[in-house]
């Protein structure tokens, strides 16, 4: 208290003797109750929008002002830019709102709060991830990602199609690679808590990282893709193999019989082998990503392979290479990906074929100009366990995933039921009814009740009992050579 004493004197001291002061100390004085009205309407109305920015990310203030604005005002990319940093500051908004109990979701043995996912593209670097849970995603999913840094294609190559709500990209997978990225998900764990139940670090959520491939690296090589496996399995719940971005020379190849044969095994034996991770103590799931434009006749052979293969899902699907004839926006003939409103008939009926090609055990994520809880539902009701938005995130702002959340439950409430009980009716209803083709189980091998239907799981024993075989037998060799 004593040390405070002088403060008064010093500072009517100054008031007293500095002009510039007494100056400042009258501007700074309301004189009329007019001007106070002025602050205090001033300062209701920032505040105000303030808190519609920060606790609501579904106000008005974002889904008619900020997004389209920012849209008007910027070229695509940067806004793409913006909106990223904006995410990785942690001076996004949030969704504050509680997920309805009928948007409960089950992949594998994970379950999620509810059943929408952020796709790959938007945080291709991993710079936002934990900004992008923060807006209500329960999957969010960077990448591509490349094993080594490349630039993309050249600007402009993402454009914004107002008219048809759409957009076409031409990216051409640009990326900081693999070890910035890695970097970046290791800087996420928590030094002193190492086990969680997700790499999300979140409960009922899930981290998916989406590898790419390298422009100059050989159009029939599976190699980036088994270095990605070995690079995020660890630091991931899913890893996603894209071979269906249009803007890679040669990846949709990848799709073809043979070649996804090989690949399949690839990374699928490159996942088995990864010790569990010390993150989740487990081994991530593996996903393939389709393209929409494979015709029925392509659908089944890639199911084919799928179904022998231990692979754990399929997101169907990326951007199209189509132009629907209604197309009305000026750069409609742009060459890239076409996304949003018009990719959705074509992913919607390349997934329809896909599940009825493919056993119930292999989940699907349905992705592709999802808007409303309506357009959600639609994808349910085909079969996807799941689904994902890009586009409808990119036109509706950061309330997107909450507005779809709340209309999909209201649409559930409606029909009296659950997104569980509309995927399971789907699945069951849709789905090949055959038993997934594995590699045909010893006699002796007894089965542990809880892989009922996992035929993921009996493969990936069945690989460890292999490798444990081969181990053994080379002891046994060792053993022999000792002794003679
Ligand atoms: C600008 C942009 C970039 C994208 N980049 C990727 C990517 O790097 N990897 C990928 O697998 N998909 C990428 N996609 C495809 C999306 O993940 C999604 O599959 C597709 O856009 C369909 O969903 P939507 O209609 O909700 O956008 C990109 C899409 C857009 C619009």
């Amino acid at each position: 208290m004593l040390a405070l004493r002088p403060a008064p004197r010093v500072a009517g001291h100054l008031r007293s003797q500095v002009p510039a002061f007494r100056r400042f100390a009258s501007t700074q004085a309301p004189s009329s109750p007019l001007r106070r009205g002025l602050y205090a309407t001033a300062f209701v109305l920032s505040t105000g929008l303030f808190a519609a920015y920060y606790f609501d990310a579904r106000s008005a203030l974002h889904r008619y002002i900020l997004t389209p604005v920012l849209r008007h005002a910027l070229d695509a990319e940067t806004g793409h830019k913006l909106a990223v940093k904006v995410l990785k500051s942690g001076l996004a908004p949030r969704d504050r709102g509680h997920d309805d109990e009928r948007l409960k979701s089950q992949v594998w043995d994970q379950e999620l709060s509810n059943p929408v996912g952020l796709a790959a593209g938007f945080d291709k670097d991993g710079e936002a991830i934990d900004g992008l849970f923060n807006l209500g995603f329960s999957w969010v999913e960077i990448g591509s990602v490349t094993p080594k840094p490349q630039p993309g294609n050249p600007r402009p190559r993402v454009f914004h199609l107002v008219e048809d709500s759409g957009l076409i990209n031409r990216y051409g997978f640009p990326s900081q690679g693999h070890a910035a990225v890695l970097s970046r998900l290791r800087a996420r764990i928590p030094p002193f808590q190492p086990e969680h139940d997700t790499a999300a670090l979140r409960p009922g959520s899930v981290l998916a990282v989406n590898l790419g491939k390298n422009k100059e690296s050989p159009a029939d090589s599976i190699d980036d893709f088994v270095t990605g496996v070995c690079t995020f399995g660890p630091y991931s719940d899913v890893l996603v193999v894209n071979v269906s971005s249009p803007n890679t020379p040669g990846l949709r190849g990848l799709q073809n019989r043979d070649l996804l044969e090989k690949l399949l095994n690839g990374v699928t034996k490159a996942r088995d082998q990864l010790p569990v991770s010390p993150v989740t103590s487990r081994r991530p799931k593996l996903v393939l990503k389709l393209s929409p434009d494979l015709d029925e006749a392509q659908i089944k052979d890639i199911a084919e392979v799928l179904s022998k293969s231990s692979i754990d899902g399929v997101i169907v699907s990326n951007t199209t290479i189509q132009r629907p004839k209604h197309l009305k926006a000026p750069h409609r003939n742009e060459v890239g990906g076409l996304s949003g409103a018009p990719v959705k008939e074509y992913s919607l009926k390349a997934l329809r074929a896909l599940r009825s090609h493919l056993p119930a055990s292999i989940p699907l994520i349905g992705c592709g100009g999802i808007f409303t809880g309506a357009d959600a539902l639609e994808y349910g009701k085909a079969g996807a366990s799941l689904v994902q938005v890009y586009t409808g995130f990119g036109y509706d702002g950061v309330g997107a995933c909450r507005r779809i959340k709340d209309e999909l439950a209201q649409e559930l409430e409606k029909e009296g039921t659950t997104w569980s009980q509309v995927v399971k009716n789907a699945v069951d209803e849709l789905s090949l009814k055959e038993h997934r083709q594995s590699a045909p189980i010893p006699q002796s091998a007894p089965i542990p009740q809880s892989d009922a239907g996992g035929a993921g799981t009996i493969s990936q024993l069945i690989c460890d009992a292999q490798e444990l075989q081969g181990l053994l037998e080379k002891l046994e060799e060792k053993i022999e050579s000792a002794h003679s």
